[in-house]
């Protein structure tokens, strides 16, 4: 398997990536997730990321397409299922680019589509697990003790960015320089449009259906 989750800030990727990684045993590589473990490390890719991603803007190209490398190379045989990334035509030539030299093109990109106001629903009632990243959301996945993590007992958070302001400047950035993206694969013929409104276990269904 190799494939993009792509949609809009609130739309399910980090959900149903968790959900594909343990039906098929990928690797689930987020782009987002390396980012907040460096900020929370202090390392010197979080330090340039920070103030970006505290406000909802993009991190440079640059700074993205050498952890989605960095990361792809460690995968081996089992395959990848990509969230967050790419997120500007420039990473996802770059991404091709580095597929293509290793002789393992993407065989798929799901785009998940859900409604502005379902989008600020989710994002304003997520809550996340900053060990394990399993994301969820107050009312229609909390988690069996409350704030506590399922999976790994982690104490979960509100992240920086899911806070209102940040929420709107985060569908505005996806509408100007991420959306476009999709164009892109719509020339490849590799784009598979799933509308990811409705119980998260039928989407999954969908992608699976979608993917096969
Ligand atoms: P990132 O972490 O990638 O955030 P995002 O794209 O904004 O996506 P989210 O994690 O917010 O949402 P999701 O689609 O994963 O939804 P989730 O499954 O959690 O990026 C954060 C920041 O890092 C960026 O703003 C940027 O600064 C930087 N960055 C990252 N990658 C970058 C890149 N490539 N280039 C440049 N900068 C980059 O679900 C959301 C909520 O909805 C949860 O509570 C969930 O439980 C709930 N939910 C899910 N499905 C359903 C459903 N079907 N029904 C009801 N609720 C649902």
């Amino acid at each position: 398997m190799r494939i993009v989750l792509f949609g809009p800030p609130g739309s399910g990727k980090g959900t149903q990536a968790s959900l594909l990684k343990e039906k098929y045993g990928a690797a689930h590589i987020s782009t987002g997730d390396t980012l907040r473990e460096a900020v929370a490390n202090g390392t010197e890719v979080g330090l340039k990321a920070k103030s970006y991603m505290e406000k909802g803007e993009l991190v440079p190209d640059e700074v993205v397409i050498a952890i989605a490398k960095d990361k792809l190379a460690s995968v081996g045989d089992k395959g990848f299922i990509l969230d967050g990334f790419p997120r500007t035509i420039a990473q996802a030539q770059a991404l091709d680019i580095a597929l293509s030299e290793i002789g393992k093109p993407l065989e798929a990109v799901v785009n998940l589509r859900v409604d502005e106001e379902e989008l600020v629903r989710r994002l304003s009632g997520r809550r996340v697990c900053p060990g394990c990243g399993e994301p969820y959301h107050i009312d229609t996945k909390p988690a069996k003790a409350e704030g506590v993590c399922d999976k790994c007992g982690t104490a979960l958070i509100h992240r920086a960015d899911d806070q209102a302001e940040a929420i709107r400047n985060r569908l505005k950035v996806y509408n100007e320089q991420t959306a476009p993206v999709l164009g892109y694969y719509e020339k490849s013929g590799i784009l598979k449009n799933i509308e990811a409104v409705g119980q998260i276990s039928e989407i999954h269904n969908q992608i699976v259906e979608a993917i096969k």
